[in-house]
């Protein structure tokens, strides 16, 4: 048996795995999220360790947990966050979080003064406000003394790897994210780590995700009545991680998925760089490459205007009338934490257009779905006009649920959308890389043909497409229209 977790944003995602692949049972633990400062956004490493911890002694408690069996353990984290530790490997402040946007100043100096073109020399691509390099420079200026005891630095999953095992590692997939590291190469870049003030010694040691970081250490292997000898694996990106659990592996393939970010991640076999850089270039979880769009806010939208602003919980009934025809008179604008994809605007801020006398609150609900459908589309656009043909894609995350939402996802990116067996993509690809790791299959891509079974296909309409591929192109002009104004 294998165990997959998805270290996200809101919660902590645990799934117990047979080899072959079969689910045996899942669980999910929350923990807060802090936005101490607009546009700030921060979380407590401490909170993540405690609460992987029950989940795991929840999950190992249930009937079809069998400890003896556990062989490996896989996580998918939450990208670009920055964990600092000092001498006695004490958190030295909260882990600044991938849709912080406090960083416009070192982005612009990254992107201005070092400037994009040696960026993109140094490691596949430019500065953005969420990534880790600009983060590190932040302290460096605005919290100097914790900046001086900085001893290590790491993501926020490779913090879990680091207490389970006392190994300090990361994945090439996460690491990319740092702007630290020279992607092409699977290295750790010599260049940024002078420009970023730190040293090489203060990084971890960078594996690929499927290559053992380490054991349980005894103390939590007592704890969890498991042996010493499970096998932590390095891991990946929770991007990385859900491409592999929704077998996002051949070259070309792509996956789209809408948590609380939504992304449009494509599979390539060889290393490439787009066009002024406007979609990430990483390594993948398989050890080759991968392209993707990030956008900050995704079902965090939809959560943010059914639970906060209509105080609501009633997901479906909220989505009764909307008949997804297309013929929507409101725009939303999904930039509630500024954007990142295509526009790296941390101030940019979201908005409803369109709004008249006559608008109803399905109306509303229905502008979220397809304002985040459409801010897709845009990093599905930048992909395709490098010239990569994407025909389908698979879908995954807490947003991939709602029906009229894959409708109006395929309607509006006019591709066809897979859906799964299993939607926790990340979770299952941590199990998965944990599972090719302790020799159950040759290889990730084999595990992932073997494991990952597609469900259903949703189709687009074509007697809808047109309609709106006509209101893409209005939305396509709010974005320059509102840029600057706050
Ligand atoms: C990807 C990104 C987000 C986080 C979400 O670049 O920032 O998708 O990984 O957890």
């Amino acid at each position: 048996q294998y165990i997959g977790i998805d270290l996200g944003t809101s919660s902590v995602k645990i799934l117990l795995m047979k080899a072959d692949g079969t689910i045996l049972s899942s669980i999910s633990k929350d923990y807060p999220v802090s936005y101490p400062k607009t546009g700030w956004s921060e979380q407590n490493p401490e909170d993540w360790l405690r609460q992987t911890l029950a989940g795991l002694k929840e999950l190992l408690a249930s009937e079809e947990a069998d400890q003896n069996q556990i062989k490996g353990i896989g996580i998918g984290g939450q990208m670009h966050g920055l964990v600092a530790l000092d001498e006695k490997d004490q958190v030295i402040r909260p882990a600044i979080l991938w849709n912080d946007g406090r960083t416009e100043e070192e982005t612009e100096y990254l992107n201005t003064v070092i400037g994009t073109d040696k960026l993109s020399d140094f490691t596949a691509n430019i500065a953005f406000a969420g990534f880790t390099a600009p983060k590190i420079l932040w302290m460096q200026k605005n919290e100097p003394e914790k900046f001086q005891a900085i001893q290590k630095i790491m993501l926020p999953k490779d913090y879990l790897v680091y207490k389970l095992t006392g190994a300090f590692t990361t994945d090439v997939s996460d690491a990319s994210g740092m702007l630290l590291l020279d992607v092409k190469n699977r290295a750790w870049s010599k260049e940024m780590i002078e420009i970023c003030g730190i040293q090489e010694q203060m990084l971890p040691e960078v594996k690929e995700s499927y290559d053992v970081s380490g054991f349980l250490k005894p103390e939590f292997a007592g704890e969890l009545g498991l042996t010493e000898s499970v096998a932590v694996v390095a891991g990946a990106g929770d991007n990385a991680a859900a491409a592999i659990g929704t077998g996002t592996v051949e070259d070309g393939s792509c996956n789209v998925s809408i948590g609380t970010s939504g992304t449009v991640f494509i599979a390539s076999d060889s290393f490439r760089v787009g066009e002024n850089n406007a979609i990430h270039s990483f390594g993948h979880a398989n050890g080759k490459y991968h392209l993707m769009g990030c956008m900050l806010s995704a079902a965090s939208c939809l959560k943010w205007w059914l639970e906060d602003i209509l105080k609501t919980t009633d997901y479906q009934g909220e989505q009764q009338e909307i008949k997804g025809l297309g013929d929507n008179p409101l725009y939303f604008l999904p930039y509630l934490m500024g954007e990142r994809s295509p526009h790296n605007d941390p101030n940019v801020r979201g908005a409803f257009f369109g709004l008249g006398m006559d608008t109803t609150r399905a109306q509303m609900v229905e502008a979220v779905f397809e304002g985040v459908s459409f801010a897709l589309k845009d990093s599905l656009e930048i992909a395709e006009s490098l010239g990569i043909e994407i025909k389908k894609t698979k879908l995954c995350g807490g947003g991939a649920k709602s029906p009229v939402w894959q409708q109006i996802l395929a309607n509006i990116l006019n591709i066809e959308v897979e859906l799964l067996v299993t939607e926790e993509g990340p979770a299952l690809g941590g199990a998965i890389l944990a599972a090719v790791a302790c020799g159950e299959y040759a290889s990730v891509e084999d595990a992932a043909r073997a494991i990952v079974k597609v469900k259903e296909t949703i189709k687009p309409q074509p007697e809808l497409t047109e309609a709106y591929a006509r209101k893409y192109q209005v939305f396509r002009e709010l974005y320059p229209a509102i840029k600057g104004v706050l």
